[in-house]
């Protein structure tokens, strides 16, 4: 059998692919160089949700790899004792923290001005960011907070930062990378933009995060459309089931389960993709992708959702971002 179609046959399946048991058979299979091997010495890398779970376990791996690295978070306290921590265990000094609360149109505009401003060119800009909120929760103005967080603000920090992102090519770098930390319980939602803030009475938190990585997912691919791949690309992951306080918080019966079995990833084996999307060569070639264990996914595994992601709904996910955020292609 060969180790593709064994990849393809495990992707099916969804228990292994997602469990650690995905993480470890591709490894091997596909003899992944080791993320120690790569070198971000002098790139400068964004990281969004940094202060936990898969985030903080990527940040230990860009410090160590010589990044100058920038932790956006929204607790001051946890954020610069983590910068602090840090900086003593890898030993880089170029660890930073910019503040704000992700959930928040005009905290998203401050903290990309203090980010232009610190750091004029940005080669990886990382949207880890992000919650499962079991019981509905809204953004100040109004939006849900899942869908604020997750779709909108993704896209508006991207949208301020496009010249720092484009700064990278221009100086001779390779293009910058945009990447964004989706999720597998995407296939579960078919893309929507009426439904993409679920009603009150038919909430459910699982459907509405689904919805908004689902979003996320779409505007990955829509961005690549619309941005020359020599200036930056643009790339989605989904890191499988990892032990994080996210998932316990979120699904507490799921992940004690899973981790019963001991079928979780570890946060290093979730953090994987993230890094070596931001450090292999590989992945600065094409833009738009859905990635997994570090190969391409395909993000549509059923005819419903094949079927509900038409040209139109694309265009008015676009539409519907920009009137929200009030930032515009066209800026
Ligand atoms: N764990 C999994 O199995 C799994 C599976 C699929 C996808 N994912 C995705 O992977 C990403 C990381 O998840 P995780 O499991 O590591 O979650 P986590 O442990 O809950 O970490 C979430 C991170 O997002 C930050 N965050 C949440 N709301 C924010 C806000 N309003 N402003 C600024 N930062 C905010 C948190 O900051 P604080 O530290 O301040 O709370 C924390 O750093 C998420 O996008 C999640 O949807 C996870």
């Amino acid at each position: 059998m060969s180790t593709r179609f064994f990849d393809s046959l495990i992707e099916r399946l969804i228990v292994p692919s997602f469990s650690n048991i995905g993480y470890k058979l591709r490894k091997k299979n596909f003899d992944w160089p080791a993320l120690d091997t790569y070198d971000l010495t002098g790139k400068v890398v964004v990281l969004t949700g940094g202060t936990s779970g898969i985030g903080t376990e990527a940040a230990r791996i860009y410090a160590s790899l010589g990044a100058t690295l920038v932790m956006v978070g929204r607790n001051p306290d946890k954020t610069r004792l983590l910068v602090a921590d840090l900086i003593q265990e890898s030993n880089n000094a170029s660890i930073h923290a910019v503040i704000g609360d992700l959930g928040e149109h005009s905290d998203v505009q401050q903290i990309a001005v203090k980010l232009a401003d610190r750091f004029p060119v940005i080669d990886v800009l990382a949207h880890n960011a992000g919650a499962l909120f079991n019981t509905r929760k809204r953004a100040a103005n109004g939006c849900d907070l899942s869908v604020e967080l997750m779709v909108a603000t993704p896209f508006l920090l991207t949208g301020l930062l496009l010249p720092q992102l484009r700064a990278s090519a221009q100086n001779g770098h390779n293009p910058a990378r945009v990447l964004t930390m989706s999720s597998g319980g995407m296939y579960t939602e078919p893309l929507t933009v009426t439904g993409l803030e679920m009603e009150n009475d038919e909430y459910q938190g699982a459907k509405q995060y689904a919805r908004a990585k689902r979003a996320q997912v779409v505007l990955n691919e829509m961005w690549s459309e619309k941005v020359s791949k020599d200036e930056i690309v643009f790339q989605a992951l989904h890191p499988g089931w990892v032990e994080t306080p996210g998932i316990t918080e979120a699904l507490p019966g799921f992940s004690s389960w899973l981790s019963k079995l001991g079928l979780l990833r570890t946060p290093h084996q979730g953090a994987d993709t993230l890094v070596w999307l931001s450090a292999d060569s590989e992945p600065a070639n094409s833009s738009g992708n859905f990635w997994h264990d570090r190969a391409i996914r395909a993000i549509n595994i059923s005819a419903k959702s094949r079927n509900a992601d038409t040209p139109d709904k694309r265009a008015d996910l676009w539409a519907w971002c920009e009137k929200h955020t009030q930032w515009t292609s066209a800026d």
